[in-house]
């Protein structure tokens, strides 16, 4: 064995998301300097962090540690060695975070481990910073009472130490109201190095050393992109050659024609003299929605206002069954929250038209883009409560969607709508292949699908239950979070598989605070058991809120 192989990670009890999760600083040799970049805040009532760890040959280490406020927090304890080598074996060493209880306040912890390799004179420094809130004694006495939790599932692999809390206090998640303490794993790799280049940069000396060891030892001066330890910088994403079309999806919509997709909406078919047809809301390559007006049938002088989804005339017939047989995905259900075709008109001579009711801001994902150009001049334009309020009605629609046991497959802020009162509704998909033609891909099968709102096993098996639409709306809560950015936007889809199984998801965004991140984090849990469920995410997210609402 030339180089070692070095292993080394940080198990994070989530205890409030009830699932254990590690996060990896050195694997295969590769520093996860994004990792590393976390500043993780540690509940109150947590005293002991574990780090588990090894090499599979010699890495003598130096271990030590900083706090910024010495009156609040004694100087951390590990139960290892402040220097010697890293154990062969994968080993667990425990480091002790106890608050001194002299003072109120939030402590900056950073470890330091500088690695050594093989007695070469180069050393890797790995900081690890932590937050942690530490309170007068007094006060720990009379607090302890209460807990927001999201859900309690069974505590399965927590550690014995985390999971029984000692006697500090949760006075700082209560006030801000939160569900879920602990940031679960995360990650995008920011910048890594193989401890191999190591060797070839030696290797190399004797011709420049202008080029020695950039990144190891410099984790802090790594900048903020997407990067895969094994992806060049300058890859391009592979263009993907399929049609915009629609190929018709394998379980339920196959070899459906035209003349039975029409057959199974006849009996909500109306006649195109009751509808006008208005401005020209969103516009693909065959597809068109368009503001319109219905006329009710009894009454001729009553109007109603409409989506109505068509195509244009150089629609395919597969297109256009398409777009019927999509639209009849939440059809006869009835939810404040969902949007369900109403009507459908088929006539002779006429492209079908498909009616939706309809809501004046329009589009989620447009409306929220729209948001972001006027943040730039109106912070106040939407406020976080306002997007958590959305967040939960979606995961009210999905609720009831997952009870009638209806899986919606393409759960994502550009098949909501919303209206002025901020009402948020949950539609289908269809023409959204078309009008979003950026958010689908289709990997090699002809098959065009929402490759970044997937769970892995939806990607990898096909496999789609109410968990990958839990998945999905994780996605979906991280597009509201950022006003309608583009998730994975850096990552080539037909990588995605890869990624996700290695343990990189989105990162938090900007501003996102930490308990909502956490939520987002548990829907992308890689075994769907463990996601919560829309039930959960509703009561989770409605706490959420309501401590927004108290303390902002
Ligand atoms: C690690 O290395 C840095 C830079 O050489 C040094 O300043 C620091 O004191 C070292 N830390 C420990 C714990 O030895
Ligand atoms: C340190 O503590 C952890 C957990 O408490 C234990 O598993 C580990 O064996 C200890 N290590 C040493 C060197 O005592
Ligand atoms: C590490 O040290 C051993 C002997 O101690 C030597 O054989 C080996 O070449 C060294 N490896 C590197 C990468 O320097
Ligand atoms: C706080 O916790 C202590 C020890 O766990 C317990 O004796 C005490 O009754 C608790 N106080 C409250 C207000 O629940
Ligand atoms: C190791 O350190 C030596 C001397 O400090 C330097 O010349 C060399 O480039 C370093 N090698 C690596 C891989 O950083």
């Amino acid at each position: 064995m030339l180089f070692p192989v070095l292993l080394f990670f940080f198990l994070i009890p989530a205890l409030f998301i009830g699932l254990d999760a590690e996060l990896y600083y050195v694997r295969n040799d590769v520093v996860n300097h994004y990792a590393l970049s976390f500043n993780l805040l540690i509940p109150s009532e947590t005293n002991n962090l574990h780090f588990s760890w090894h090499a599979k040959s010699k890495v003598e280490y130096k271990l030590g540690f900083q706090v910024d406020n010495p009156v609040a927090m004694d100087m951390p304890q590990a139960n290892i060695s402040l220097q010697g080598e890293v154990p062969r074996m994968l080993s667990v060493f425990r480091v002790e975070l106890s608050c001194a209880g002299r003072l109120d306040s939030e402590v900056t912890i950073l470890m330091q481990l500088n690695l050594t390799i093989n007695s070469s004179k180069n050393i890797t420094v790995l900081n690890f910073k932590r937050r942690k809130m530490c309170y007068k004694s007094k006060a720990l006495s009379f607090k302890n009472s209460t807990t927001v939790k999201c859900y309690s599932r069974t505590e399965k692999g927590i550690d014995p130490v985390n999971a029984a809390p000692t006697t500090s206090t949760r006075v700082f998640y209560i006030s801000v109201g939160v569900c879920c303490a602990v940031i679960f794993l995360v990650a995008i790799i920011l910048a890594v190095l193989h401890l191999h280049s190591m060797k070839r940069i030696e290797l190399d000396d004797s011709i420049s050393d202008s080029s020695s060891s950039q990144g190891l030892s410099q984790p802090s001066t790594q900048t903020t992109q997407y990067l895969r330890a094994d992806t060049p910088n300058n890859a391009t994403p592979v263009t993907s050659k399929c049609y915009p079309t629609l190929r018709i999806e394998k379980n339920d919509l196959k070899s459906v024609s035209l003349m039975e997709a029409k057959a199974k909406v006849k009996d909500i078919a109306i006649s195109r003299e009751r509808i006008t047809l208005k401005d020209v809301l969103q516009e693909g390559t065959f597809g068109r929605i368009f503001h319109g007006i219905l006329i009710e049938e009894k009454d001729p002088s009553k109007e109603k206002q409409v989506f109505i989804k068509t195509v244009k005339d150089q629609a395919s017939e597969v297109q256009v069954t398409m777009m019927l047989t999509e639209s009849c995905k939440l059809r006869g259900l009835h939810h404040r929250n969902l949007l369900p075709i109403t009507h459908v008109c088929i006539e002779e001579g006429e492209k079908p038209m498909v009616l939706l009711p309809y809501m004046n801001w329009g589009n989620l994902k447009l409306f929220l883009r729209q948001c972001k150009l006027v943040e730039a001049n109106n912070p106040q334009a939407i406020s976080q409560q306002d997007l958590v309020h959305m967040a939960i009605q979606i995961a009210c629609g999905m609720s009831y969607l997952a009870r009638r046991e209806v899986i919606h497959k393409d759960l994502a802020a550009r098949n909501c709508v919303i209206d002025d009162a901020l009402q948020v509704k949950i539609t289908d998909n269809a023409l959204s292949r078309d009008l979003f033609p950026m958010d689908y891909h289709c990997l090699g099968d002809n098959e065009n699908r929402p490759v970044r709102w997937m769970a892995l096993e939806s990607l990898v098996n096909n496999e789609f239950s109410s968990a990958s639409d839990v998945w999905a709306f994780g996605v979906t809560l991280w597009e509201l979070m950022t006003l309608g950015q583009t998730p994975y936007v850096d990552i080539d889809p037909f990588e995605m598989a890869a990624y996700l199984k290695d343990g990189y998801r989105i990162a938090q965004p900007i501003n996102c605070p930490d308990e909502l991140f956490a939520v987002m984090a548990c829907c992308w849990a890689l075994d769907p058991e463990e996601r919560p469920k829309f039930q959960q995410l509703v009561q989770c997210l409605t706490e959420f809120h309501a401590a927004l609402g108290a303390y902002v």
